[in-house]
């Protein structure tokens, strides 16, 4: 793959990271989306020593301001965006639970500012970049936890997990996913959501049972997915039906 470039917000460490690295090696530039300056720089240079072709972004996905500029940066430096994986997540605004009960409206604000608001500012910025693509591809990383069918499942392994902040916000980010594949549909663009499984990272405290390269890997199939490939789904690690690959319900 040459000539193609891709965006990935949150990519200075954790799935992010792993997914520039993922896409790097397959010949495209990367473009290193980080809120930090040190830390989007400190994974540029990893990258980099690791052959991708990698270029820190500054982009901090809740300050509109930092997001047009990056729009800006695409434009002006690349003319155009073949992929953006919308990657950039926080699992809690406060450092509480978040069961129902207890729940403010400032926890959910916090963590749908980021996992919710945040993509929608970024894909509108980068959509009328991804539309000079010939085959854009956008990928918006969500979770398991955001299908109501799998978290109401009474056989399910999350059977147990009564939270609202996070998960509610993936179940937002699954229905501007297939919202925005709708409306793309007459177009060459593809929209999925991802799964990546619970991957160990400064997220979860690194309590997951799989790596940030094997979340990546879910990412990177939606993010180079053929003209007769899917749009509109939840794709990606099946903890319910053994491990393996596949469509999630919503
Ligand atoms: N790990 C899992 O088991 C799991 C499972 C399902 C889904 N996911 C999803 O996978 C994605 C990546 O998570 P991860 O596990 O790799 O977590 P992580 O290691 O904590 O990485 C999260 C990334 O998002 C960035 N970020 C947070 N707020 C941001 C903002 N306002 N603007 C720009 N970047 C921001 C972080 O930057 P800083 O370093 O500056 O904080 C970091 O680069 C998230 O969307 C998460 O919900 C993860």
């Amino acid at each position: 793959m040459t000539n193609t470039t891709a965006l990935i917000t949150g990519a200075n460490k954790g799935i992010g990271l792993a997914t520039a690295r993922q896409l790097g090696g397959l010949g495209m530039t990367v473009l290193v989306g980080a809120r930090d300056a040190e830390r989007g720089r400190a994974a540029e240079r990893e990258l980099r020593d690791g052959g991708a072709d990698a270029r820190f972004v500054p982009l901090d996905v809740t300050d509109a301001e930092s997001v047009a500029a990056a729009a800006k940066l695409v434009e002006s430096e690349y003319g155009r965006l073949d992929v953006l994986v919308n990657n950039a997540g926080i699992i809690l605004a406060d450092g509480t639970l978040g069961l129902p009960s207890e729940t403010t409206v400032a926890t959910m604000r916090g963590v749908y500012e980021t996992n919710v608001f945040g993509v929608v500012t970024v894909t509108n910025a980068l959509l009328p970049l991804l539309r000079r693509a010939p085959a854009a591809r956008i990928v918006n990383v969500s979770s398991e936890v955001g299908s109501i069918a799998v978290m109401t499942d009474p056989n399910s392994a999350l059977v147990e997990l009564t939270s609202v902040p996070y998960p509610s916000s993936k179940t937002a980010l699954n229905m501007l996913t297939a919202m925005y594949a709708k409306e793309l549909r007459d177009t060459p663009i593809k929209v999925n959501a991802a799964n990546p499984g619970y991957c160990a990272t400064d997220l979860n405290s690194h309590h997951g049972f799989r790596t940030p390269e094997q979340g990546a890997e879910v990412s990177v199939h939606l993010a180079t997915l053929p003209a007769d490939g899917p749009s509109g789904l939840l794709w990606g690690f099946q903890m319910d039906a053994g491990g393996g690959y596949g469509v999630l319900p919503w």
